[in-house]
């Protein structure tokens, strides 16, 4: 496997060098300047950053917005329509600037690129965009930016490879103490609505090595804070927790968060790991998507509402401050207003820390855009908001259980529009502000919590 990498790696970086060449002479002057955006997940940011990386080896710098770029990369998400439709609205947008600069290189890649349907569309609508490609087509970036600059044609690489990861490609990250790092790629699960396994393909998961070994680099060089990533870390190959626990052996001060997990295989194990490490938050990501049997087993996510509830109260017969988050998808096909009602009270009962939730979206491909759906958008707009209410209730409650307590913070920003104030997140991941400067940000600082204001807390800095 090792040998494999290697090989790839001789190739790829054959073709960095060829096109650092036709870079340098087709810039004689100055350095090719990038514009790459992602949207959707942290995966994706993840792999913007990697995508980063390997253009600044071919030579490029990077800018923040399209204007003055040569090269404009959007790395896109297929996750909701809305997500898709913001990516073509802002393409369509880019028409004038490549009518005033005919040599930019317009590109897409991700998940929606991915997608057949898109190279049919950009094909006959978006001759504007002259690069797309999938997320497995990252190892043939140099080639494919070589072609698309020499011959000036329309380049689209959808190809689904081995899957087999690279290792050794390093990345521009975008904070200097925050990084993510991706455990697994690829999902198998197939929940009916959902896109992530027909773009993302099979599960691959890096070898606990190769995480060390990042990991302990980025310690060294001062990262804080280490987010690993995966579909469903539960079904890391080699063992999530016993991952967790290798990783959180590393020396240094620094907080281990990761996501997303699997209710269907988030053990007791999982707990006892993140219970036991001290430097991993004592929080969970759990996406519940919905608090009714029926529906969770049209949606084939393989657990119950009991289920769930079961490893809640495990988590927190182990800590009785245990925080969850989770993510909820209101207005599934067939979904009844007594059955959103129970998703509704799940939250209650839990009681989360923090909810993502998002009205259904129909994907064509997957299972759920074959199934009847009689509710209209209009009135699953009610329901989202009607759970919003809740969950904005169950959450101030839950704020204030931290007023007088001290909790560490990893100070991350300014806060905007408040003079003086920075803030950060807690172990939980809850947002806390408090006054100081801006020197604060990127290390880690003992709060005492005096207030819980709506959506954070707010407190000062304990000497
Ligand atoms: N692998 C992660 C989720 C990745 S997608 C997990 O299973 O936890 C992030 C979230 O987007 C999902 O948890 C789900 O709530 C939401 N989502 C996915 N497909 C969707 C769709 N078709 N419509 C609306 N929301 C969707
Ligand atoms: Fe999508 Fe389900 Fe896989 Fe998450 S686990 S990415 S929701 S199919
Ligand atoms: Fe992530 Fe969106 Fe792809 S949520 S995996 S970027 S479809």
């Amino acid at each position: 496997m090792h040998l494999n990498n290697d090989k790839e790696i001789v190739k790829i970086e054959q073709s960095r060098a060829r096109l650092s060449e036709l870079l340098k002479q087709k810039y004689p002057e100055r350095k090719p300047v990038c514009y790459l955006h992602s949207y959707g997940c942290q995966q994706n940011v993840s792999d913007g950053e990697k995508l980063k990386g390997m253009l600044s080896e071919a030579g490029y710098d990077f800018c923040d917005t399209a204007e003055n770029a040569d090269l404009i990369i959007l790395n896109t998400c297929a996750v909701r329509e809305n997500a898709e439709d913001k990516i073509y609205g802002i393409i369509g947008e880019y028409k004038h600037l490549k009518n005033n600069n005919p040599e930019l290189i317009i590109g897409i890649c991700g998940c929606m690129a991915q997608e057949s349907k898109t190279a049919e569309r950009i094909k006959s609508t978006y001759k504007q965009v002259e690069l797309v490609f999938g997320t497995f087509a990252y190892k043939q970036l140099f080639d494919m930016l070589y072609e698309v600059i020499s011959n000036r044609r329309l380049v689209i690489n959808q190809s689904e490879d081995d899957g087999n990861i690279i290792e050794g490609l390093s990345a521009v990250r975008t904070s200097s103490f925050s990084a993510s790092v991706s455990v697994m790629y690829g999902c198998n699960n197939f929940c009916s609505y959902c896109i992530v396994p027909y773009v993302r393909g099979r599960e691959r998961s890096r070898t606990p090595d190769a995480v060390y070994d990042e990991v302990s680099g980025l310690i060294k060089s001062g990262y804080k804070e280490i987010m690993l990533l995966g579909q469903n870390v539960n079904s890391y190959s080699y063992g999530f927790p016993q991952l967790l626990r290798k990783l959180n052996s590393i020396d240094g001060d620094f907080i281990i968060r990761f996501m997303s997990s699997h209710p269907k295989d988030a053990s007791h194990e999982l707990i006892d790991a993140i219970v036991e490490c001290e430097k991993v938050a004592k929080c969970l990501h759990l996406p519940v998507q919905c608090g009714c049997n029926r529906i969770l087993k049209e949606m084939n996510r393989r657990y119950t509402v009991e289920d769930y509830l079961e490893i809640v109260s495990y988590a927190r017969s182990r800590i009785t401050d245990f925080s969850f988050s989770t993510d909820i998808i209101v207005g599934f096909p067939g979904e009844t207003y007594d059955e959103f009602c129970q998703t509704k009270e799940l939250i209650k009962n839990v009681g989360y820390d923090n909810i993502f939730s998002f009205v259904y979206s129909k994907r064509s491909g997957t299972k759920a855009a074959l199934m009847q759906d009689n509710i209209s958008e209009k009135q699953k707009g009610l329901w989202l908001r009607e759970l919003l209410m809740e969950q904005r209730e169950t959450s101030q409650k839950l704020l204030s259980r931290f007023v007088g307590k001290t909790v560490r913070v990893l100070i991350d920003s300014d806060v905007s529009g408040k003079e003086g104030y920075v803030c950060g997140k807690n172990s939980e991941g809850i947002i806390v502000e408090l006054m100081g400067s801006s020197e604060l940000i990127g290390s880690f600082a003992q709060v005492k919590v005096i207030k819980a204001m709506n959506w954070a807390l707010l407190g000062e800095i304990v000497i």
